[in-house]
């Protein structure tokens, strides 16, 4: 079996646990920014895996630079193909939409997992500062969140096993998806949540647009930097897709933004805010340095 393990990450987490699955199944770990220049992606390999990070669940769960990849593979009905999509709590159905693109395109996705790897704010602490402008403080001033997140590494060990054995014995039909009460629940809100959402996104990138993935790359209007900023370029390095340029002034932000918020996390000056990182917090995978990052839009 040869495998390969393309990934999209941010903070870290999608990357450390695609380096975990590929070095399992001895498969080639793919940074998919790296292949995106390309018109279209063949692949050798009789496994595919695709990691990312879960983002607005509200909408396709799945960011856009993945779902591109995915319209540029070819072949894909040779394959057999998994994912694993890490959130910070929401996944909904992320990995059917996933499912859904896939089959779009010809393949079929033969396992789809989802796995908590970041605990954000408590929902409550979002709700006051979304309501009531309270400041969220910071993260270790939450008893309880340090503790949730080293449990989350800790069981990442044994969903990287569960994961490894299904897709080494090409397991079908595992799909971590919401059940039939859930959707059903979700169904009712959705419409206010996605309401919310554009409300934001529109403020954001300053301006309207009549889809939401319109705005998702214009939102990077909404970061600031601060007078920390010594103009070191880490940010510009670590943007999985060139979306920063540097000048006398420091960072300028070039609107083909994928939200992945790593200039953000990975400043070693946290010279980095704005409105669009305002419920974000400034962590990252302890496992992963910031040269992974460099290494994701150059390839490795
Ligand atoms: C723009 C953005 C949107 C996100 N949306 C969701 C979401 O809808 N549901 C969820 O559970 N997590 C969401 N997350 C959290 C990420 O999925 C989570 O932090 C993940 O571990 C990040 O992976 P990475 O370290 O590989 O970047 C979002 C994160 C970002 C940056
Ligand atoms: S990484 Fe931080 S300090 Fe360095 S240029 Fe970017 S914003 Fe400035
Ligand atoms: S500009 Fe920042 S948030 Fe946008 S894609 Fe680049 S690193 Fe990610």
């Amino acid at each position: 079996m040869s495998a390969e393990i393309y990934y999209f990450s941010g903070a870290g987490n999608s990357f450390a646990a695609a380096r975990d699955i590929a070095a399992k199944l001895k498969g080639d770990l793919i940074a998919i920014p790296s292949l995106m220049n390309q018109e279209s992606i063949e692949t050798d390999a009789d496994v595919v895996g695709l990691v990312f990070p879960v983002y607005y669940a509200e909408y396709r769960g799945v960011p856009l630079i993945v779902w591109r990849f995915i319209e540029k593979l070819e072949n894909l009905s040779s394959k057999y193909i998994f994912a694993v999509a890490v959130h910070s709590g929401g996944p909904d159905v992320t990995i059917q939409h996933l499912a859904d693109h896939i089959s779009n395109h010809g393949g079929k996705l033969s396992g789809g997992f989802t796995f908590k790897m970041d605990v954000p704010y408590p929902v409550s602490a979002k709700l006051k500062k979304a309501f009531f402008g309270k400041d969220l403080g910071d993260p270790s001033s939450y008893p309880g969140m340090a503790a949730e997140q080293k449990k989350v590494y800790q069981d990442w060990k044994l969903k990287l096993a569960e994961i490894t054995s299904y897709v080494s014995s090409r397991g079908e039909g595992t799909l971590e998806t919401l059940s039939p009460a859930a959707k059903a629940l979700r169904a009712i809100f959705l419409p206010l949540r996605r309401l919310m959402f554009m409300g934001r996104y529109k403020q954001l990138a300053g301006e309207s647009r009549k889809h939401f993935y319109e705005l998702v790359p214009l939102a990077d209007r909404s970061f600031r930097i601060t007078e920390n900023c010594n103009s070191c370029g880490i940010c510009a390095k670590v943007c999985p897709v060139a979306n920063i340029e540097i000048t006398d002034g420091g960072p300028g932000w070039l609107h083909h933004c994928e939200n992945c918020y790593a200039c953000f996390k990975w400043c070693p000056e946290n010279a980095i805010s704005g409105k669009i990182v305002e419920y974000a917090i400034r962590n990252h995978h302890p496992g992963v340095g910031v040269k992974d990052f460099i290494n994701q839009r150059q390839g490795g």
